[in-house]
């Protein structure tokens, strides 16, 4: 018998409807579309309103479509995996909510933080489930509320994210495609650069934390910056070498969507071309574990069966890396 892979065979996404600009941006901190633009690459970002609404609403949305599309019968689903840094509460994982909402009874569930690289992780935790024969169906869902854990009155992060969730479903195959190789790492010597530090067992919730805005996120953007472009350049590279390959083998880029100049300095560094690089940073912002699959979304139609995709990240603690796959469909 040939090796069984993990074969993405569908992906879906959602984004909420609210649009926020850069426009409306400038109303609320001191800074401009001008400035936004160029530092980042981002015209707009989607924001979930209302009260209640948590990252299962996107991730339900998203999972749905995916079982749609895919014309799978949610009984089948054995297993979801929800990378995210914003579950809907401390104790129910989101995955679990998602499956319940979506029919996906039969399934376990459970939920992943690795920041921006979440979907990365999650991805290949998902993968070793079905590469080892014990799961067949199983869905990865990438997504984050980060509305909820910013402060718009920091101009240095409320420019950048947005919410929004993505989902792919791993099935197994036998044929020369699907999942091939990852090169994952985490080192918490970024932990200072990137981080939120009230709300978890080290610092619960206390009033003067809340006056003190220290239940949002707090990143110190330039040492981060350099530490992101250094290490997915090298994890392209390295994923490229190792499985002998060329960056001319490699028929997709698919990198987490933090910022266009980071974007166009790791394809730089790994020698790669801009026009085979995925890129909606324009639209979305940066959603998180969310950027990944929504960008498979949006350029489904554009992937042809066999193809060669390195998907990297970078994120809060740091964590990153990369995965290659040829495309199954
Ligand atoms: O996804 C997880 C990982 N995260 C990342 O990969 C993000 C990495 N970092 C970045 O993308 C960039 O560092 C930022 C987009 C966050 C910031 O861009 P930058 O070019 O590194 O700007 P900076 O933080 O060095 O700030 C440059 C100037 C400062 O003013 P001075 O000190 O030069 O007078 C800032 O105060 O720009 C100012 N500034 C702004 N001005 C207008 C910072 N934010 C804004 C703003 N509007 N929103």
């Amino acid at each position: 018998m040939s090796k069984v892979s993990a074969a993405i065979t569908g992906v879906a996404g959602y984004v909420p409807d609210y649009v926020l600009t850069n426009k409306e941006l400038e109303s609320m901190v001191d800074t401009n579309d001008e400035w936004i633009v160029s530092r980042t690459g981002i015209k707009e970002r989607r924001i979930l309103k209302g009260e209640g609404q948590g990252t299962s609403v996107m991730g339900i949305e998203a999972v749905k479509l995916l079982l749609e599309k895919t014309n799978t019968d949610p009984s089948e689903i054995e297993l979801i995996i929800c990378a995210t840094v914003t579950p809907d509460t401390r104790i129910v994982d989101t995955a679990n909510l998602i499956a319940k909402a979506t029919g996906c009874d039969n399934s376990f569930t459970y939920d992943i933080n690795a920041a921006c690289s979440g979907f990365l992780f999650a991805l290949t935790t998902g993968a070793k489930f079905v590469e080892s024969g014990t799961h067949k169906k199983v869905i990865i869902v990438g997504a984050d509320k980060m509305s909820s854990i910013i402060n718009y009155e920091d101009r240095a992060t409320c420019i950048i994210f947005g919410d929004g969730a993505g989902a792919v479903l791993l099935e197994p195959t036998e044929e020369a495609v699907g999942f091939q190789d990852a090169y994952l790492k985490s080192d918490a010597s970024g932990a200072d650069n990137l981080f939120i530090k009230a709300g978890g067992s080290a610092y619960p919730i206390t009033v003067d934390q809340v006056m003190a805005r220290e239940q949002y996120v707090v990143q110190i953007g330039r040492p981060v910056f350099k530490a992101a472009v250094s290490n997915m350049s090298d994890a392209v590279k390295r994923v490229i070498s190792r499985n002998n390959m060329t960056v001319d083998d490699v028929n997709w880029l698919v990198p987490h969507q933090a910022n266009r100049r980071i974007i166009e300095t790791v394809a730089k560094m790994s020698d790669y071309p801009m026009e085979r690089v995925m890129m909606n940073i324009e639209k979305y912002g940066n959603t998180t574990a969310g950027t990944i699959p929504l960008c498979l979304f949006d350029y489904e139609n554009q992937l042809k069966k066999g193809d060669n995709v390195i998907l990297t990240a970078f994120g809060g603690g740091y964590t990153w890396g990369a995965i290659y796959l040829k495309w199954a469909y």
